[in-house]
């Protein structure tokens, strides 16, 4: 029999302390082999002792786990967020989780805000840059509190950085299939190449190169405006799209609205070989936190994303199958229509996959 895998659990802030036991409580319950060890990384401890991350943080997480759980990050008392810089950038940038793999998928049509849009019309994927773009955090503040004062946000691009997450993409695209079991066959860039020419070149010529070597998948390309409103009027033709940082940190809450909203969406911070993190999409919502009112789904589909990763595939069907028949039975917190709080719900689904 094999070891137990081994999960570094980061709750974070506001509503992470909330939705995170919810996704603990399922995987016990489903019986995944797993040991769980809790950090206290978060906005609590850097106002207690103004450590973000303790000085071995990020060298236990990789030398130590075989995965990372980790809520949120955000609190209206640290209003730099240094913290949520330091934690979550930190661990995606020092640990290299270069690939940001956002599934976006509708578990019931009564959840999408369109019109005519059924479960089958809506399973993409938006792989997202996940070490570079904007988030770099290179530039600086010049004449700060002048009439003449300059702020410059620099946007990397490198040639290996850009080529590794193209090619995850396309990767991706010929190794995984749609939920109904059909083949993937398009992969999408979206870039905005048309006003931002330096970083957008090496985007776009990356990609024809990138492209040549997988010939049986489809290629496309739009400019993100576009792509939001085509996510809109129609996302029906969107399979897998791959773009950087700062686009996919915005295209994917767009793309959770169409799930059911924040609540609902998971996501994985990937290194292949490597320890990676998995998250839920939203944030630490401060105006619901501590309510019991927190949509657990994003969590525990994110805990399920992650038993996928470390091959435990039967225990995270089984977490998935739950949450789906919890929506159509409306065993749901309220964001989505149904009358039960953040722990219930969680009960709700921990029940059905112990079952
Ligand atoms: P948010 O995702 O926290 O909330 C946006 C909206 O969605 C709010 O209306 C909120 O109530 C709702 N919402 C989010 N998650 C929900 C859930 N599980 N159930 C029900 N409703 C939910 O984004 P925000 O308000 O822009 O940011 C709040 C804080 O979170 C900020 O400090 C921000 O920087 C931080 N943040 C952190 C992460 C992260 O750690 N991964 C992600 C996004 C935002
Ligand atoms: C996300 C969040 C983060 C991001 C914030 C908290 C820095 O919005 O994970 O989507 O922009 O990546
Ligand atoms: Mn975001």
């Amino acid at each position: 029999m094999s070891a137990k895998k081994r999960i570094a659990v980061i709750p974070g802030d506001g509503i992470g302390k909330e939705v995170i036991p919810q996704a603990i409580k399922v995987i016990e319950a489903v019986g995944a082999a797993v040991d769980f060890t809790s950090f206290d990384w978060g906005a609590d401890r850097y106002l207690a002792d103004k450590v973000t991350v303790p000085p071995d943080g990020f060298a236990t997480l990789a030398r130590d786990f075989d995965a990372i759980l980790v809520g949120a990050f955000g609190d209206p008392r640290v209003v730099s967020n240094i913290h949520a810089k330091e934690i979550l950038l930190g661990m995606r940038t020092k640990m290299d989780l270069y690939a940001n793999v956002r599934p976006v998928r509708l578990l019931d049509a009564s959840l999408c805000p369109l019109k005519n849009i059924e479960p089958k019309d809506l399973d993409f994927v938006v792989i997202r840059e996940n070490t570079e773009g904007v988030y770099g955090d290179l530039g600086g503040v010049f004449k700060q509190g002048t009439p003449d004062e300059v702020a410059i946000q620099e946007d990397i691009n490198t040639r290996k950085g850009v080529e590794r997450i193209i090619r995850y993409a396309f990767d991706y695209c010929a190794s995984n299939k749609k939920l109904d079991g059909s083949p993937r066959k398009r992969v999408l860039m979206c870039d905005k190449s048309n006003a931002m020419t330096h970083a957008g070149g090496l985007w776009q010529r990356t990609f024809q190169a990138v492209a040549a070597e997988y010939k049986q998948i489809e290629t496309q390309h739009m400019y993100v405006d576009a792509l939001c409103m085509q996510m809109v009027r129609d996302p029906r033709s969107f399979d897998v799209i791959v773009t950087n940082n700062m686009f996919g940190d915005i295209i994917t809450d767009l793309a959770a609205g169409l799930q059911g909203g924040l609540g609902m969406a998971a996501s994985g911070n990937l290194r292949p070989g490597h320890a990676s993190m998995f998250e839920p999409v939203h944030g630490s919502a401060p105006p619901i936190a501590g309510k019991n009112i927190a949509n657990p789904f994003g969590a525990i589909l994110t805990a399920a994303m992650m038993l996928s990763q470390l091959a435990l595939d039967a225990e995270a069907e089984k977490i998935e199958a739950a949450v789906l028949e919890a929506v159509r039975q409306k065993k749901t917190t309220s964001d989505i229509g149904g009358a039960l709080g953040t722990r219930e719900a969680g009960d709700c689904i921990a029940k059905k996959v112990a079952s």
